[in-house]
């Protein structure tokens, strides 16, 4: 499949390149990888150091020469000895399922600076180039006409996290100081700034632009950079007065854009001389209004005016305004295929839902993979329609693409400070912490206090994550007295509720005045957060297909009855004559998120259940539900606790997880495990229902035990017929996965066909 990039981006990195070296994230090339964490023994700094690039032309996204940066350096690798068991090293560091040739004789022309690595002779299996053999660094007698390439399988690694993600998010705060609004009228000071003089850094400091032949195109442009939809028009009188009282000094004489740049500086621009103070005779500052999306505005009345799409949407994604694409087909949701997949495209995605203009185009199901359908391929939008089911694109059939392809964006988002109010001390990393937050006094003196561990669960540790711009939460702490304690502070909130969509604190809901039974420090709320987390999804389809029922003797039953897998009446039963009708079907679980799933607990609390001879690592894992028109349940919720383990993988993913012989449970990232339809508990009891019509429904990690990136996919529902021998499903489908009309739809079934039954 064609991927190549697009002149329109190559001439944004060519120009960034020129005047903003450190604006956008296109300025590197694509595919970039960290090597794999250090092995003990080796010194650390030296492999945080090293990264993998491809680089060279004409080439793919998935070939190209070898590049390595290494003390500081950028470097190739001569060909000598070069073969297929270096390039798999290579693709599998660079985030490809592995490698299908190599290249010599710099096929994809002559690199520059060092020649890293020469002789190099890997077995195939090892994590980075470095750990195979080779002359040493820097040690070889090629020239760069030498220069050794690979080429990739065009499939990527599931869950392949690379350091263009890392790299973003620091990036993120330098991309703000790039171009600024700056108000001039005090109170328009509140964040986020929507209006105000456009300014753009420069290496001796602040300067304007010149607003000679300035368009409104120019100000979508710049409200776009800084996270705004729209643009509006502004009082330029207002301004005038003011600014032509002031010294102003012109970096860019003007600007033209066509509207659909991502940047200011993929514009056609006029830079002045240095020190060219006072050449915008006849002309002043540029000064530019934004609207901003529905999320950044905090009058009511203004909120409901700016709408945002509500066929588009963002799945996947750790930080606000970034994920994976997702677009809504008749009733149900599904991804787009990453063919051609653009900024120009991901900017009208990113509209469409209220954030600015893309930040980055992202490819190869970077922000993890859909289940569901997959409905456009090679998008190509021009930048300046209203939605992306407007831009030109091509339909698909299963055969063309794959969710490895899904296409993701992460999109320019206002600023809003949010990160300034909240902080984590007492950690080991600064990636955990009791969280504290900044809070005024009756006299309105600010400090910084603790949150009562209470009422703090995953939810809320997923937004004091957020607020402080690390992703995840890994873990939401009641107690935290394991921590260093010798500078702790008050306690300053309590009672705090969030839904988990919130992205701050503030905004949960929580007490007026602190009121904590324990209000020591040792039992304030802690967090631990991470870039990445994990997703369980259930295979739908599986279910559906696999449905059936069984009536089970009991004397096949003790072990299962031992284990609460049987409703109550069972123990009525006169055991060991009769049987329990079983509502049975096979369960496929899978991880389709960033980080591999594992249970919360240490095995040194599991449980051994001698019945099936296995230990359990999570006392719920799952809910089985059978529930009636009204949403109460009918066949006795069994919650089911599994022995987690790798049943398969995709292509390119190794199992880690064994549950035998007190293995290591979990479920990697891009496998799945399957419990069959005949293991023993894997069923709903249904020996007291009535025929009638029902909605079956299956709840992975219920009570949000472990952290996943999505929680609105764990729940998954089907449509039951019972009519008093057999069984059928249908409509089975995640909880996200249709779309709300869909879903009230299908909520109804019980209640409208359950007369026709009976
Ligand atoms: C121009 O700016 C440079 C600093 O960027 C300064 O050193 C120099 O004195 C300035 N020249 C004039 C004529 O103002
Ligand atoms: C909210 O916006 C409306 C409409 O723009 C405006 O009339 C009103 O004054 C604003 N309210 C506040 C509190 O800013
Ligand atoms: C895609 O298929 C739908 C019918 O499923 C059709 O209406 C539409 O025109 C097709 N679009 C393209 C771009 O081929
Ligand atoms: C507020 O200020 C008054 C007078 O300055 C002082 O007496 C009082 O203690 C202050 N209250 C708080 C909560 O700091
Ligand atoms: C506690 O505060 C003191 C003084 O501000 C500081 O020197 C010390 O490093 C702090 N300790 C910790 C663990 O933060
Ligand atoms: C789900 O199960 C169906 C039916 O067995 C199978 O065809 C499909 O590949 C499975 N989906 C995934 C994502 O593995
Ligand atoms: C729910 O429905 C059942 C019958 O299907 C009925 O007996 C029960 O009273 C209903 N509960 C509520 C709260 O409406």
């Amino acid at each position: 499949m064609e991927k190549s990039r697009h002149k329109q981006q190559l001439a944004v990195i060519l120009l960034l390149g020129l005047w903003f070296p450190c604006c956008l994230t296109q300025t590197t090339p694509p595919t970039r990888a960290n090597l794999a964490p250090t092995p003990s023994g080796t010194p650390k700094a030296q492999t945080a150091q090293l990264k993998v690039r491809l680089a060279g032309y004409p080439r793919k996204h998935n070939e190209g020469r070898i590049e390595l940066f290494y003390k500081g350096e950028w470097g190739t690798i001569c060909d000598d000895d070069f073969s297929i068991s270096n390039a798999n090293v290579l693709c599998r560091q660079l985030g490809f399922v592995s490698a299908t040739g190599w290249t010599h004789s710099s096929k994809y022309g002559n690199g520059q600076g060092k020649i890293w690595l020469d002789n190099v002779i890997c077995n195939g299996g090892e994590k980075s180039i470095e750990f195979c053999k080779s002359r040493g660094w820097g040690n070889s007698d090629c020239t760069h006409d030498e220069d050794a390439g690979v080429v990739c399988k065009d499939e990527r690694i599931p869950g392949f996290v690379d350091s263009n993600i890392i790299d973003v998010s620091s990036e993120k705060l330098k991309q703000m100081e790039e171009v600024r609004l700056r108000p001039v009228v005090a109170t328009a000071k509140k964040l986020p700034i929507t209006e105000g003089v456009v300014e753009v850094k420069h290496k001796d400091g602040w300067a304007q632009i010149c607003d000679l032949g300035w368009t409104i195109k120019n100000t979508r442009v710049v409200c776009g950079m800084l996270g705004f939809p729209h643009e509006k028009k502004v009082n330029k009188n207002f301004y005038k007065l003011y600014l032509e009282r002031q010294k102003n000094s012109y970096l860019i004489q003007s600007v033209a854009c066509t509207g659909t740049e991502v940047h200011l500086a993929a514009c056609q621009l006029e830079f002045n001389k240095p020190n060219a103070t006072s050449s915008c005779a006849g002309g002043m500052p540029a000064v530019v209004s934004c609207m901003p999306g529905p999320l950044f505005v905090q009058n009511r009345s203004l909120k409901k005016k700016v709408k945002t799409s509500s066929n588009v949407r963002l799945k996947g994604g750790a930080r606000l305004g970034e994920g994976r694409v997702e677009v809504l087909k008749g009733s149900e949701w599904g991804t787009v295929c990453d063919d051609r997949w653009n900024l120009q495209s991901a900017s009208v995605v990113c509209r469409e839902l209220g954030f600015g203009s893309a930040k980055e185009a992202l490819t190869g199901a970077r922000m993890g993979q859909g289940i569901g359908p997959i409905y456009m391929n090679e998008v190509k939008c021009f930048g300046n329609e209203k939605s992306i089911w407007n831009c030109p694109f091509k339909n698909i059939t299963s055969e063309d693409c794959q969710h490895m392809e899904d296409a993701a964006v992460r999109c320019n988002i206002p600023y809003m400070g949010l990160e300034n109010s909240i902080r984590i001390t007492g950690g080991r990393t600064r990636y955990e912490g009791r969280v504290e937050v900044l809070s005024s006094d009756s006299n309105g003196t600010e400090s910084w206090g603790l949150i009562c561990g209470e009422t703090w669960t995953t939810k809320e540790a997923m937004v004091a994550c957020r607020q402080l711009g690390l992703g995840y939460a890994n873990q939401g702490l009641q107690e935290t007295w394991y921590w260093d304690s010798s500078n702790v502070t008050g306690m300053v909130m309590s009672g705090v509720k969030c839904i988990g969509n919130e992205m701050a604190l503030s905004q949960c809901q929580h007490h007026k005045t602190v009121s904590c039974q324990k209000a020591a420090a040792k039992f304030a709320a802690g967090v631990i957060c991470s870039e990445t987390a994990s997703d369980l999804v259930l295979n739908a389809s599986l279910v559906q297909q696999t449905v059936y029922v069984e009536d089970r003797p009991l004397h096949m039953l003790y072990c299962a009855a031992e284990e609460d897998c049987l409703s109550k009446s069972a123990a009525k039963a006169n055991w060991p004559y009769g049987h329990r009708r079983l509502l049975r079907f096979s369960s496929q679980i899978h991880n389709i998120g960033r980080a591999d799933f594992k249970p919360k607990a240490g095995r040194h609390s599991w449980v051994w259940h001698a019945c099936h001879g296995h230990y359990h690592s999570m006392d719920i894992f799952t809910h089985y539900d059978l529930l009636n028109a009204n949403g109460s349940k009918v066949a006795e919720g069994h919650k089911a606790s599994f022995c987690l383990e790798d049943t398969d993988c995709h292509e390119g993913v190794s199992k880690r997880y064994e549950c035998a012989n007190f293995g290591d449970q979990g479920i990697t990232v891009g496998c799945w495990d399957l419990y069959r339809h005949d293991i023993d508990c894997q069923w709903l009891d249904i020996t007291d229902v009535k025929p009638g019509n029902y909605i079956m429904q299956v709840v992975i990690n219920p009570n949000y035990e472990v952290a996943e990136s999505d929680f609105t996919n764990n729940a998954m529902k089907c449509n039951c017929k019972y009519d008093g021998h057999r069984i059928w499903l249908h409509n089975c489908h995640l909880g996200d996965a249709f779309s709300e009309e869909a879903e009230r739809r299908f909520e109804k079934y019980p209640g409208q066909i359950n007369n026709r039954i009976s």
